[in-house]
C-alpha cells in the first residue's frame, strides 16, 4: 500500500467564503537545513507568471535547505518541473521532458525527478504519471509548496515515490522564502486562484479559489523591493481586479494600485485583469500615477456574444468594447494586448468573423492566440464539437495575420521616437547590444555602453520590426 495523497478535481471545484491567511505554516526543521548540502537543483518552469513566481519560492526553499542552483540539468541531483495544464500541448511538452530526463536517471540513479504545478492537480495526469512514468519520484501540487522540505526528506531518505496533492480551495500562505530570478524586475503576488470558472479553463480547479493577500503585506513587499534596487513590479493574480473582494473591500484593486504607486517604485504593471471586475475607480487610477505603466493586457477570448456566453465570460462584446474605450480614453497612447481562443466548440464562421472585427476595432498591439484545447473535467470539454481541426487551424492562421498586421503598424509609429527603456541586460550574442522594454512594453534591442540590468535609459528608435524595435541609447552629458 502506498500513502499517496491524490488530486480530485471535484473537490477542487468547491467554493466557500472563508478566507484563511496563514503566517506560520512554513517551517524548516533544523535537521532539514542541510539535507541538500553539496547537492544541486535545476528547475524548469512552464506556463504563466504564477508558475514563474512559484518557482522562485521553490528555489528559495531549496536554497534554505542547503541546495545550490545548477547551471544545467545535466549536473543536477534534483530536477524539478513546474508544470502547466492550460492546454494539451503544454502538457505534452512536460511529458516529453519526463521522457528525456529518464535517460539522466539511468546515468545517475540518485537523481530525483520532481513534478510541481498545475498538472499535478489533475487526477487523470497524475494517474498517467503513476502508471507510465516511474522515473518521477516526487509529485506535489500548487497548494503543497510549503510542504516541500518534508516531502523531499521522505523522497531522499525513504527512497520511495512521494505524492502529495491537496485539492482544496487554498489559503494565503505568507512568509515563504523566495529566491528571485532577477534583480531589477519582480513578480508580486496580490491574489491567488480564480472563481470565474470560464467553461474552457482548468485554472479554477488547479489553483483554488480567489483569495487576496493583505494590502499591507503587498505594499511592504514592494517597498522592500524598491529599497533593494528593483525598478519594476508586476502585480500578479488570475483576476487582479477582483483583488480584495474576498476581504470585503470595495474597489480594492484601485486602492491597492494607489498604495503601490505611492511607494514610487518606477514601474508598475499588473496581470491579468478580467474585463468583468474592472470598475470605474480602477480605470481612473490607471492615469493618476505616472509609475503605472500604460500597457494593458485585457483578455477578450472571443468577439461573439454567443461564444462569450458559452465560455461563461460574463461580459458581452459591447461591454468589453466600452471598457476598452474608457481605458483608452483615460490613458492616451496606452498599448493593449489580449488573449483569444479560436475554435471554441461549434464556433461558426460568422462568430469567428466577429472576433476578427473586434480585433480590427481594438487594433491590439499584440495577442496570444490559441486553438481551444479541451481540458478534462471542464464543462466545455463535454460539448460535442463538430468543427473540423483544419477549420480551426485556418482560423488561427487568419487571426494571426491580423496580429502581425497591427503589431507592425503600432511598431512603425515608433520610428525616430525617443523612448524610456528599462534595461534587462546585454543580448546573448553581442555585449554592446542590450535588450529592454518601453513603458508600453515594447521590446527594444539597442546599442549602449556599460549598462546594467535595471538602468533606465533614453533610446532613439532607428528600426521597427513586427515584434521588436531597434535603437541607440542616447548618451547623457
Ligand atoms: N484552450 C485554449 N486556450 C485556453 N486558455 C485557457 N484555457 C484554454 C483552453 N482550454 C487561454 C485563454 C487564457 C490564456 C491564459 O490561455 O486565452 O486567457
Ligand atoms: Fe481561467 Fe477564466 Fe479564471 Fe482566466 S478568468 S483563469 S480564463 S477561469
Amino acid at each position: 500500500m502506498n500513502d499517496y495523497k491524490l488530486p480530485s478535481l471535484r473537490q477542487a471545484a468547491r467554493r466557500s467564503k472563508e478566507v484563511v491567511i496563514e503566517d506560520n505554516l512554513f517551517v524548516l526543521p533544523e535537521e532539514l537545513k542541510t539535507l541538500g548540502k553539496g547537492k544541486k537543483y535545476f528547475i524548469r518552469t512552464h506556463g504563466c507568471q504564477a508558475n514563474e513566481r512559484d518557482s522562485e519560492t521553490i528555489s528559495g526553499i531549496l536554497n534554505d535547505m542547503g541546495y545550490t542552483a545548477a547551471d544545467d540539468a545535466s549536473e543536477a541531483d534534483l530536477i524539478l518541473i513546474n508544470t502547466c495544464a492550460i492546454r494539451e500541448n503544454a502538457e505534452l511538452k512536460v511529458l516529453g521532458e519526463f521522457g528525456f530526463f529518464k535517460e539522466y536517471k539511468r546515468r545517475n540513479p540518485d537523481l530525483l525527478l520532481a513534478m510541481a504545478g498545475c498538472m499535478a492537480q489533475e487526477e487523470k495526469t497524475v494517474e498517467e504519471i503513476l502508471r507510465k512514468y516511474p522515473q518521477v519520484d516526487l509529485i506535489f501540487g500548487t497548494h503543497n509548496i510549503y510542504r516541500l522540505p518534508l516531502l523531499l526528506e521522505r523522497a531522499v531518505r525513504e527512497k520511495k515515490r512521494v505524492v502529495e496533492v491537496y485539492s482544496k480551495q487554498g489559503e494565503v500562505i505568507e512568509n515563504l522564502p523566495a529566491s528571485r530570478a532577477l534583480s531589477h524586475k519582480a513578480w508580486v503576488n496580490i491574489m491567488y486562484g480564480c472563481d470565474k470558472f470560464c467553461t474552457y479553463c482548468i485554472v479554477p480547479y488547479t489553483r483554488g479559489k480567489e483569495r487576496s493577500r493583505r494590502m499591507g503585506e503587498i505594499v511592504e513587499e514592494v517597498r522592500q523591493l524598491k529599497e533593494a534596487g528593483y525598478k519594476e513590479v508586476t502585480l500578479l493574480g488570475q483576476n487582479v481586479n477582483a483583488y480584495g473582494l474576498d476581504l470585503g473591500m470595495e474597489s480594492g484593486f484601485a486602492q491597492l494600485l494607489e498604495e503601490v504607486a505611492k511607494t514610487e517604485i518606477p514601474r508598475i504593471r499588473f496581470t491579468t485583469p478580467h474585463p468583468r471586475n474592472f470598475d470605474e475607480e480602477a480605470v481612473a487610477m490607471l492615469a493618476k500615477y505616472p509609475n503605472i505603466m500604460p500597457s494593458f493586457h485585457l483578455p477578450v477570448q472571443s468577439g461573439s456574444n454567443r461564444v462569450l456566453k458559452a465560455m461563461n465570460r460574463s461580459y458581452t462584446r459591447e461591454t468589453y468594447l466600452d471598457l476598452f474605450d474608457r481605458i483608452k480614453k483615460t490613458v492616451p497612447g496606452a498599448s493593449f494586448t489580449t488573449d483569444i481562443i479560436v475554435g471554441f466548440p461549434n464556433e461558426t464562421e460568422e462568430e469567428f468573423l466577429e472576433t476578427l472585427s473586434l480585433y480590427d476595432y481594438c487594433a491590439f498591439d499584440n495577442a496570444f492566440t490559441f486553438i481551444f484545447s479541451p481540458r478534462a473535467g471542464t464543462p466545455a470539454a463535454k460539448i460535442e464539437d463538430l468543427t473540423p481541426r483544419e477549420v480551426k487551424e485556418d482560423r488561427l492562421r487568419r487571426l494571426n495575420e491580423k496580429v502581425v498586421y497591427y503589431a507592425k503598424k503600432h511598431n512603425l509609429e515608433y520610428q525616430d521616437r525617443i523612448v524610456e527603456v528599462l534595461t534587462d541586460g546585454p543580448s546573448k550574442k553581442r555585449s554592446d547590444i542590450y535588450a529592454g522594454y518601453t513603458k508600453e512594453n515594447k521590446l527594444v534591442n539597442f546599442q549602449g555602453k556599460d549598462l546594467r540590468p535595471g538602468d533606465l535609459v533614453q533610446v532613439k528608435i532607428t528600426e521597427c520590426h513586427n515584434f521588436s524595435l531597434n535603437g541607440v541609447a542616447i548618451e547623457k552629458d
